[in-house]
């Protein structure tokens, strides 16, 4: 299994409806949708309105990535706009247990991310129950960073670790995936690849391509 999702915080939003379209066509598996709110992460993207309008006329699978502090406030008006996947951050929530609970009562896929110093241990306790973990492969709060290679590193502890426990969740990373780096991803351990800058920065259709002919040679 290999997915792309291409995220729209670096798409111009000006065009937005346009280049959603064009990441469809060319053959992107889901749309990854960075929601942040100023206080988990500095910057502030967007929030419900711009999901609601896209989800009218997108039919794509929604990943939705949670920068924000307490979600499990924000899960059932996510979840209503559409979203098919939630994932919060670890460090964000009071409660992991609940929160994870939370999404799965609402019938969306379930994921948890980890920032670069976050260690895999913090997702043991939900580990089962999770359908996705995301590996911050860079500080979460800006596109166009590079890579962290420690977090590589991580990635392959997490896999180990699902096999160990047999958990199914899928393996995702974000932050810093370029053409160049995503089969070295790929063979540490993760199936799911965000990319913002790399997809939206330049011709979208080639770069789509570009990515699925990568990702198809190195699965
Ligand atoms: C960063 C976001 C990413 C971002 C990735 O906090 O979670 O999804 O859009 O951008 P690139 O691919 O440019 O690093
Ligand atoms: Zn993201």
């Amino acid at each position: 299994m290999f997915k792309l999702a291409p995220s729209i915080l670096s798409a111009d939003f000006y065009r937005l409806g346009e280049q959603i379209r064009e990441v469809m066509e060319a053959g992107a598996d889901e749309l990854h949708i960075d929601v942040m709110d100023g206080v988990f992460v500095p910057c502030i993207s967007f929030g419900m309105p711009v999901i609601k309008s896209i989800r009218k006329n997108c039919p794509m699978y929604f990943d939705v990535h949670l920068m924000i502090t307490e979600p499990i406030r924000y899960l059932e008006e996510f979840a209503k706009l559409g979203a098919d996947g939630l994932t919060v951050h670890c460090e964000a929530c009071s409660e992991l247990g609940k929160t994870v609970e939370k999404m799965k009562q609402l019938g969306v896929k379930a994921g948890v991310a980890l920032k670069p110093a976050t260690p895999i241990s913090a997702i043991y306790e939900v580990a089962m129950q999770l359908d996705r973990v995301l590996v911050m492969t860079v500080e979460p709060g800006f596109g166009g960073q590079k890579l962290i290679p420690e977090c590589v590193t991580k990635v392959k502890e997490l896999e180990a670790y699902r096999k160990k426990t047999g958990a199914s969740f899928d393996i995702q990373v974000d932050g810093g995936i370029v053409t160049d780096n995503v089969k070295a991803v790929h063979e540490a351990g993760a199936e799911v690849f965000v990319a913002g800058t790399a997809i939206f920065g330049g011709d979208i259709r080639q770069n789509v391509l570009s990515f699925k002919e990568e990702i198809t040679r190195a699965d």
